[in-house]
This record gives structure tokens, C-alpha cells and sequence, in this order.
């Protein structure tokens, strides 16, 4: 059987028939870091062949495209997605504990992922014109106002079976479908338009007491994220990740331009569109996507 000779570890392994490199890492007791599980999702398992890369069975579909997509050199390679048909020298390019402990997943000697892929709901909300809201009012004030108006929004998300995923100055992402995916794109409709009912009725308050007020825009989009734990130590949390949360955020973007409070895309609209009521739908450019995209405006549900 071939033999795997390791760097940094300076320690060599015999492989099995028809074994990645990951699974005889794992087997061996070699701290290979596999985020994603061994599914050529990440690439952290990632190895640098010293010799015997034509040993190397030839890249997949799968690893091809992580390998285009990263612009790898034929001798960086997946090992959760390499067998070898003869001796390799080679080095885990992950390399110090810290590392290992922040990406390996291992779990009783097999791999398992850092994430979870998923389709959800996501809305993006943002308040309008903060900036020169904010600017005459003292600090304190507005940590109260913000504290106020995320408390109204969480009450409707979570109503909603939504869950605030993050925050980022006076905006939000709300996720839909996190743990039951039936109905998340029909939840984050209502969510959404129970934040603009909230906002409705928290403006005369504000108004009262500060003589202005805000509006919010909203953005939702549905599509695939990976789901993972993501921070340092004690502050890990629960985050997507993925180019639909983009999306969902240039959404909202648009509703500025397009004299709207909440749009969504078209991969929401056709999972609701017998339940909504529809006010202005238009095709247009989305920054950082190719084409142009349909947008829906939200007014209320039939
Ligand atoms: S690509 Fe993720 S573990 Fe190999």
C-alpha cells in the first residue's frame, strides 16, 4: 500500500485502498483540518505536494472547481478529495493548534462540517437617513432609540419564528426557516411587514419626544447559505453566510431608488405570490450581480 509522509508532522502512514487523504489522516490521528466536512465546500484540508503528484488520482468535478475558483496550482490539493496510487510527500497547510482547533470537526474520527447548507429567508433592514437623524440628538439618546426600535423588530421577527442573525449599526438580518424551512419565506413576508406596522406606530412616539422620526427599507431574498458557528471563543454565534445574504442586502439598497419600504426577489415572490398583495414590480440592476433582476414590492397579505 502506499505510504503518506506528512510535514509538519514528520510522520508517515500507510493508506488503504480507495482512501482520501483526509481519511487517512483522520484514521492515524493526523490533525487534518476538514471544514466543510470533507464535501469540497472549503478548502482547508488543503495539502501542498512535495512528491509524487502523478500518484495522484486526477482532480474530480467537484475539487476542479474549488481549485478554479481559488486559483490552486496543480500541486495544492483537496485532501478530502485525493487518493493516492503510490508514495506522497506532502504538507497540511493548516498548521499550528490554533488553527486546527479553530477548523477541525472532528468527531469520533470521522469528518464533519463546520456548517450546514441551507435555504432560508432573508431579510435585510436598514433605517433610513439615520445618519442626520441621529446627528442632532445626544449619544445616549441614541443608543435608547436603537435599543427601542431593535426591541419593536425582534418582538415581530420572533413572532414570526425569525431569528435576528445580526446587527450592523441601525440595520439587521433576520433569518427565516433556520430550524423548519415550511412557510419561511411566507413568515419573513409578514415579519416584514409587522417591522413597517412597528415603525408606523413608534414615529409619533419619536416625534413626541425628538420631533422627527425615521421610515426603514427592507430587502428579502431566499436562497442557499452555509449556516455555521463563526467568532472568537465566547462570542460564537449562529451566522449566515453566503452570496443570498448579499443579495438580500442590495435588495434593500434599491429600495431607496425605487421609492419603496419592502422588496423581494424573485425566488420569494414565486413561493408567495398567491398569498401577497403587490404594489410596483420592476426589472432592474442589482450592484455586484450579473443582469437584471425582478423586484416585487410587498403592500400587505390577501
Ligand atoms: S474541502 Fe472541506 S474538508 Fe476538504
Amino acid at each position: 500500500m502506499p505510504h503518506i509522509h506528512y510535514l509538519p508532522d514528520k510522520k508517515e502512514i500507510e493508506t488503504k485502498e480507495n482512501e482520501t487523504i483526509l481519511e487517512a489522516s483522520l484514521r492515524n490521528g493526523i490533525p487534518h483540518a476538514h471544514s466543510c466536512g470533507g464535501n469540497a465546500r472549503c478548502s482547508v484540508c488543503r495539502v501542498l505536494i512535495l512528491e509524487g503528484l502523478k500518484t495522484c488520482a486526477l482532480r474530480n468535478e467537484k475539487e476542479q472547481k474549488v481549485a478554479e475558483h481559488l486559483h490552486f496550482g496543480p500541486e495544492i490539493r483537496l485532501a478530502c478529495q485525493t487518493t493516492v496510487a503510490g508514495d506522497v510527500r506532502l504538507r497540511r497547510l493548516v498548521l499550528d493548534d490554533e488553527d486546527v482547533e479553530l477548523t477541525s470537526q472532528l468527531k469520533g474520527g470521522t469528518p464533519s462540517p463546520a456548517g450546514e447548507e441551507k435555504e432560508l429567508a432573508i431579510l435585510f433592514a436598514d433605517i433610513r437617513g439615520f445618519t442626520s437623524f441621529a446627528e442632532t440628538l445626544l449619544p445616549y439618546d441614541v443608543v435608547y432609540v436603537l435599543n427601542r426600535y431593535f426591541h419593536e423588530m425582534d418582538q415581530v421577527i420572533s413572532c414570526n419564528s425569525g431569528y435576528i442573525d445580526n446587527y450592523m449599526g441601525d440595520g439587521l438580518i433576520a433569518l427565516f426557516g433556520v430550524d423548519d424551512s415550511a412557510n419561511a419565506a411566507l413568515n419573513a413576508i409578514r415579519a416584514g411587514l409587522g417591522m413597517l406596522k412597528a415603525v408606523k406606530y413608534l414615529k409619533p412616539y419619536l416625534e413626541t419626544i425628538y420631533a422627527k422620526s425615521f421610515q426603514i427599507g427592507i430587502g428579502l431574498h431566499y436562497g442557499e447559505v452555509v449556516l455555521g458557528t463563526v467568532g472568537a471563543r465566547n462570542l460564537k454565534k449562529l451566522t449566515a453566510i453566503g452570496d443570498a445574504v448579499n443579495f438580500a442586502s442590495r435588495i434593500e439598497a434599491l429600495t431607496k431608488n425605487t421609492g419603496t419600504n419592502f422588496l423581494v426577489s424573485e425566488a420569494v415572490y414565486t413561493q408567495v405570490k398567491d398569498q401577497v398583495c403587490i404594489g410596483k414590480s420592476t426589472c432592474m440592476e442589482v450592484a455586484g450581480k450579473c443582469g437584471e433582476h425582478n423586484l416585487y414590492e410587498v403592500v400587505g397579505i390577501k
